[in-house]
Formats: C-alpha cells, sequence, structure tokens
C-alpha cells in the first residue's frame, strides 16, 4: 500500500470523473479513484483518505436505492466534496430535498455568489469580474438543503448551485468544476484540495514512485512481456516495467510493416541499446501484407492486423517461454472511449484497441500503468523516465498504422510513397518549429488517380491528403492553420520528389464530424 495523504474520489459514473484526478494532479494532488460500488465503511475506514470527492453520475437520487457512499462518511471528520450527482446524493443523505425534472440545465450558466460563498475558502480567488462562469449538465436539482448548509453560489437553473456546511466541511457544486468549459473549476478544486491542508506539492516523479511501488505490489518475482508498437504509450510502459522490475521483463516487437519511415530501427535502438533490454524483433511486414489483400473496409483491416498481431506475439511470446504478466500502455481516454460508464460496450466508431484479445489467449494477467494517465501526463512521464524527448514527443500513432491512412486495398508500393510523403511533411513541420504545437500530422494516400501534367507530359497519378490536427487529448480536433506558402512549399517537395503522386490536398476537417484518421 502507498503510504501517503489521499484525496478519494468516489466514482458514480460520470463520463468526466478522470478530469477531476487531473485536474487535482495538475495542482499537485495525490488522489485515487475507486468506484461507488466497492467501498462500504470499512474500506472507507481503511484506506483514511484526507478528503472525499463525490463525482457527478447518471443516476438520480429520486429513484428507489440511488447508489450512494456509506453514511459514516460524513461522520469522519474530513472535507467532502460532492459534485452534480455527488451533491445531491450528500443532500439526500443528510436531510435535504432532490427534486427531478423541470429545471434542467445544460451547457455554460453563469453563478452568482450569496453572502455566505464571500468568506467560503471553496470560492477563493473567483468571481473575479462578478460573475462566473459554470458548466452545468444535470436533470435533478437540490430544492431544499439539508439542515446546517448555506448557499454559497447560484443559478439561474439551478439556485443552490454551490452550498457548504462550513463547519462539519462539506461542500456540494451542482457545476462540473473539472470540465474545461468552467474556467475556475482547477482553482476550486485546488481551493478544496487546500482547505483539506494537502500541502500540493505531488509531482510526475512521486506518480512515477507510486506506479513502481503498484506494479511490484501486483507482479511480485513474476516474468512479463511487453509488446512495442513505437508509439510513445507502449515505450513509456516498457521504460516503466524495466525501472519497476528490471530482469523481469521482455519486450516483444511485432513489425507489421505499416510503421512511419525510421520508425522499426528507432525502436529497435532505443529499447536494445539505451535501455539494454531483452528485445525480440520480428519482421512479420510480409505475413501482413498478405493478408491485407484485398480488404478495403476499414473495420475489417483492422480486425485482420488484430487477429495476426495475437497469433503473432503469441508465437514470439510461445519463443521466450511465456509469461505471467502483459503489460500494456492503456491510456485514459482508450479506457473511455472503449466502453460505457457501466462497463457495457458503447457504440464502436472505430475498434482502437486491436490488442483486447490478447490476455484471454496467452493466459496472462494484465499490467496497465498508464490506465489513470492523459496522453501529456504519459509525456511527462517518459520524460522522467529518461526517454529522449524527440521520441516521447513524438505524435500519437495508431496500432494499424499507415493501413488506416491508406484507404482501399494496402499494397507494398502504396505504403512506400506514403511513407515518402509523411516524411516530407513532418520534416517541412519539425523545420518550421510547428512540430509541438500539432497533436498529430500526416500524410494519407487516397485510392485514386488524377490527371496532372510535368514537363510536356501527362501524368496519372495518386493523390495524397495532409492532415493535421490540434487536440487535447484525440477526443475532439480541429485542423491546423498552416500559412498558403507552408502548404504551397510542402506540396512542391512531395509532387516533386515523390513518383507516383501528382496532386496533395490539405484536410480541412474538425473532429467531429470528421475522425482524426481517416478510416
Ligand atoms: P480518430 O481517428 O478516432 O482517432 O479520431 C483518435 C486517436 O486514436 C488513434 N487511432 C487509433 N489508435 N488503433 C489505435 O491504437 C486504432 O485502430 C486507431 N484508430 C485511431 C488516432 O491516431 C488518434 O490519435
Amino acid at each position: 500500500m502507498i503510504d501517503r495523504d489521499r484525496l478519494l474520489i468516489i466514482d458514480f459514473g460520470s463520463q468526466v470523473t478522470q478530469l477531476i484526478a487531473r485536474k487535482l494532479r495538475e495542482a499537485g494532488v495525490y488522489c485515487e479513484i475507486l468506484p461507488h460500488h466497492t467501498i462500504d465503511a470499512a474500506r472507507l475506514q481503511s484506506l483514511s483518505p484526507r478528503a472525499v470527492i463525490l463525482s457527478g453520475g447518471p443516476d438520480s437520487v429520486t429513484d428507489d436505492d440511488p447508489p450512494s457512499p456509506p453514511f459514516a462518511l460524513y461522520q469522519m471528520g474530513i472535507p467532502v466534496l460532492g459534485i452534480c450527482y455527488g451533491q445531491q446524493v450528500m443532500m439526500n443523505q443528510l436531510g435535504g430535498q432532490v427534486v427531478g425534472g423541470r429545471s434542467r440545465e445544460f451547457g455554460a450558466a453563469n453563478l452568482n455568489r450569496h453572502p455566505a460563498g464571500a468568506g467560503s475558502q471553496l470560492l477563493d480567488g473567483l468571481f473575479g469580474n462578478g460573475a462566473e462562469q459554470v458548466w452545468m449538465s444535470h436533470g435533478d436539482h437540490v430544492a431544499r438543503l439539508a439542515p446546517g448548509f448555506v448557499v454559497l453560489a447560484e443559478s439561474e437553473g439551478a439556485p443552490m448551485a454551490a452550498v457548504a456546511d462550513l463547519e462539519r466541511q462539506l461542500y456540494g457544486v451542482q457545476f462540473h468544476p473539472e470540465v474545461h468549459h468552467t474556467p475556475g473549476g482547477s482553482r476550486l478544486l485546488a481551493n478544496f484540495a487546500r482547505l483539506a491542508g494537502f500541502r500540493c506539492d505531488w509531482t510526475m516523479s512521486a506518480f512515477l514512485d507510486d506506479a513502481i511501488a503498484r506494479i511490484r505490489d501486483q507482479i511480485g518475482t513474476k516474468s512479463v512481456i511487453c509488446g512495442l508498437s513505437g508509439g510513445v504509450d507502449s515505450a513509456v510502459t516498457a521504460a516503466l516495467m524495466q525501472r519497476a522490475a528490471p530482469g523481469q521483463t521482455t519486450c516483444v516487437f511485432v513489425d507489421h510493416g505499416l510503421l512511419r519511415a525510421g520508425e522499426a530501427e528507432e525502436v529497435v535502438t532505443l529499447f536494445r541499446n539505451h535501455f539494454q533490454m531483452p528485445l525480440r524483433h520480428v519482421d512479420a511486414s510480409t505475413t501482413f501484407l498478405a493478408a491485407l489483400e484485398g480488404v478495403v473496409e476499414p473495420e475489417a483491416k483492422r480486425k485482420s492486423i488484430g487477429a495476426l498481431f495475437i497469433d503473432s506475439f503469441k508465437r514470439e511470446a510461445e519463443a521466450i517461454g511465456g509469461a505471467d504478466f502483459l503489460a500494456q500502455g492503456t491510456l485514459y481516454p482508450d479506457v473511455i472511449e472503449s466502453v460505457s460508464v457501466s462497463g457495457a460496450a458503447a457504440v464502436t466508431i472505430k475498434s482502437h484497441h486491436n490488442v483486447g484479445g490478447l490476455p484471454e489467449t496467452l493466459g496472462v494477467e494484465l499490467v496497465e500503468p498508464l490506465r489513470e494517465l492523459f496522453k501529456d501526463e504519459v509525456r511527462a512521464l517518459g520524460r522522467e523516465l529518461g526517454l529522449p524527448a524527440s521520441f516521447v514527443d513524438r505524435h500519437p500513432f495508431p496500432g494499424p498504422g499507415l493501413a488506416i491512412r491508406c484507404p482501399g486495398e494496402v499494397t507494398r508500393e502504396k505504403l512506400d510513397i506514403l511513407q515518402q510523403c509523411d516524411a516530407i511533411f513532418i520534416d517541412r513541420i519539425r523545420s518550421a518549429g510547428l512540430y509541438d504545437r500539432i497533436w498529430q500530422a500526416f500524410a494519407a494516400l487516397l485510392p485514386v488517380r488524377s490527371v496532372g501534367v510535368m514537363g510536356d507530359q501527362r501524368t496519372y497519378e495518386y493523390a495524397i491528403v495532409l492532415r493535421a490536427v490540434t487536440s487535447m487529448d484525440g477526443m475532439t480536433a480541429d485542423f491546423f492553420r498552416f500559412d498558403d506558402e507552408f502548404l504551397a512549399d510542402t506540396a512542391r517537395r512531395i509532387v516533386n520528389e515523390v513518383r507516383g503522386v501528382n496532386r496533395v490536398l490539405y484536410d480541412i476537417t474538425s473532429k467531429p464530424p470528421g475522425t482524426i484518421e481517416w478510416e
């Protein structure tokens, strides 16, 4: 068990619970999220948190037997903050009243402070310009306060938008301080942590220590296999496993031949030479390309690659004599894009997570040390682990690789063209000093040929589309605004240097309605 002052977040199933943790980590506070059904009074006592946050959630306290924290929580003498459903459940348990329906509020709202709010540390530094913008998303609202509570702030649709029992240090907010659209939200969460006595000095290096302790706890002296994909997440996972359990981890790098130019060599050099990790590198490109012959449907491509990947990985795992654990670089956005709040499968837009079948076929247990983190946090962790910045700061790259940047059938010829165009585009972006301002940039090769003229000759060649987006987490995105000259020079270089391309397009679609990748 990790010996640290902890802020416990009890999760009632909100889509944005992890953002509470993220904001707290940014404020230097160590926190843990646990699902509400795992917390009874005894567990709560044994965890002995310094403070608790109750998250939002999809349930209504007006239903029979709503999900609730143990009543003992309010008798522990520690600060508690309820957010949205968390506020409602607190009011419900402590003798207030929550009503459903009529005044639903979704979106931005203005918060106005009550006199009692002026003296509350929770709202310190907010209301600089009078009202404070907050993000609401609720059907039910508090209609009567529990005894001992006062209103700190109200909005039009939620007269009890922020409430407190100042003596017992119990707080509730109807709005979501954890989301981007509540600009003062980070401040409010940090205020809550400070009033609970946190020193707010937690850092990524402390996360690293905790992660190492957790990994050691989980795997003991057993052996671990770790899949490298060429991407940042798997690389950080491997480096972390090496730090936590040197001598227990073997990396397997199944090179499906769908990587960017020079990528496979880079991974091998980094892990074999720099980290001196046991690494099994298998060039399986011929097998993968043969399986992709004639496959055009995006999900069919993912399935084919996913299944082959599992086969190849399994074979390699057997060749090294098997392992007890599989370390995987699953990140938080992967977790929420793949499952709904109840844990059931959500609507599948794309089956992003093509290694999902591995644990079952290998009969191993999963180690997922990055599961709570967002991409930028993984990068910070990678730096902490000594991965070179040029590697850690690379743009994300999808598991099925260039296959999903090649709409239609994938062939070696197309991959070769695509790699060259991509390398030129990235080189131009790096030279212009734009790489770190862009979330992801790449080329995709369209399955059309168009007519052009080069010299005095008619050409009939492929069209390349360039895509560059800004994003916080890959879940929404906007296209990057290059200047005309940059685009013109890039197009010129591509057409001049790459045989087989005579037309270059720039994709100006945001996500939604587009997705970042073309397939
Ligand atoms: P989309 O295209 O869904 O992409 O907007 C969001 C992020 O996910 C990556 N992506 C994938 N990653 N396997 C992966 O490991 C996949 O099948 C896959 N499809 C998309 C994409 O590159 C972007 O970062």
